[in-house]
């Protein structure tokens, strides 16, 4: 069935098994730029690229029957970055949406951002805003987009925001648990990561989902993110399936 699916490059121990699927899978979409740079084009081709494969490994994702899929598109880092890519990112994210929103939508998507949404431009933050609102009540594929996001930032908003909440009155510092600080992060129904997949041969964390990813398996590949297909989604699933994850318990005896 996947082989069909997914062509010939997924081979038969590849299938997987429809039980054990990753519920949410996070994907640091990284090496856009030594993409374009092997090919002699310039930065911005090589996001332009990704963006085409982000498309496409949606899809995927949602075929499988991966329920949350969130990609990292932009970090509150990503700033350092030369005037002239931020705003070429900041475009290729608001022409990403304006093509693909209604299809998405046909195709039962739910689209969110998670980030300093109000620290983007304000036509884009509308283009956001509207992408969220007509998506919202769909019930397939949740995709989030991390854009202004930064996994630290995240965790001190969350304690600012309980701690708000202490001083008027609202809650006791007694009633701040896992449970209630991980509803107050952008993640806050969705927040445990199963499997992170990063490409482009780095093994860093880069400030993504710090909170999210505390169990989550790890699988990397050298293929850039540009040359990541359908196939290589198949193959990290595959290896996730053949992971023992034991929640720093034991595994149980036979
Ligand atoms: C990292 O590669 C990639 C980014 C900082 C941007 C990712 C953006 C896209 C895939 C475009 C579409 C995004 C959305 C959300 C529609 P890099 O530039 O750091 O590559 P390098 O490490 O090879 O230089």
């Amino acid at each position: 069935m996947l082989t069909k699916l997914f062509g010939t490059k997924s081979t038969a121990s590849q299938i997987l098994d429809p039980n054990n699927i990753p519920h949410h899978v996070a994907i640091i979409m990284d090496g856009n730029g030594r993409w374009a740079k092997r090919r002699g084009l310039p930065r911005a081709m090589g996001h332009r690229a990704g963006a085409d494969v982000l498309k496409k490994i949606a899809r995927a994702a949602d075929k499988i029957g991966i329920k949350v899929l969130t990609v990292y598109g932009f970090s509150t880092e990503n700033w350092k970055r030369p005037e002239t890519e931020v705003s070429f990112l900041m475009n290729l994210i608001g022409e990403y949406l304006r093509k693909n929103v209604q299809e998405m939508h046909a195709n039962g998507v739910r689209i969110r951002f998670i980030g300093d949404i109000a620290g983007l431009n304000e036509g884009l933050q509308t283009i956001i805003r509207d992408a969220e609102a007509l998506t919202a009540d769909n019930k397939g594929l949740i995709l989030q987009l991390a854009i202004n996001y930064g996994g630290r930032d995240e965790i001190v908003r969350a304690a600012k925001s309980l701690a708000r909440a202490v001083a008027k009155g609202q809650m006791q510092v007694d009633d701040i648990d896992e449970s209630v600080f991980a509803e107050n992060l952008y993640t806050y129904d969705c927040s445990n990561v199963d499997l992170l997949i990063r490409p482009s041969d780095d093994y860093r964390i880069s400030n993504f989902l710090l909170w999210q990813l505390a169990y989550a398996e790890f699988w990397f590949t050298p293929l850039h993110w540009p040359d990541f297909d359908e196939s290589t989604l198949v193959e990290a699933v595959a290896a996730y399936q053949k992971r023992e994850r034991r929640f720093g318990g034991l595994v149980s005896e036979e």
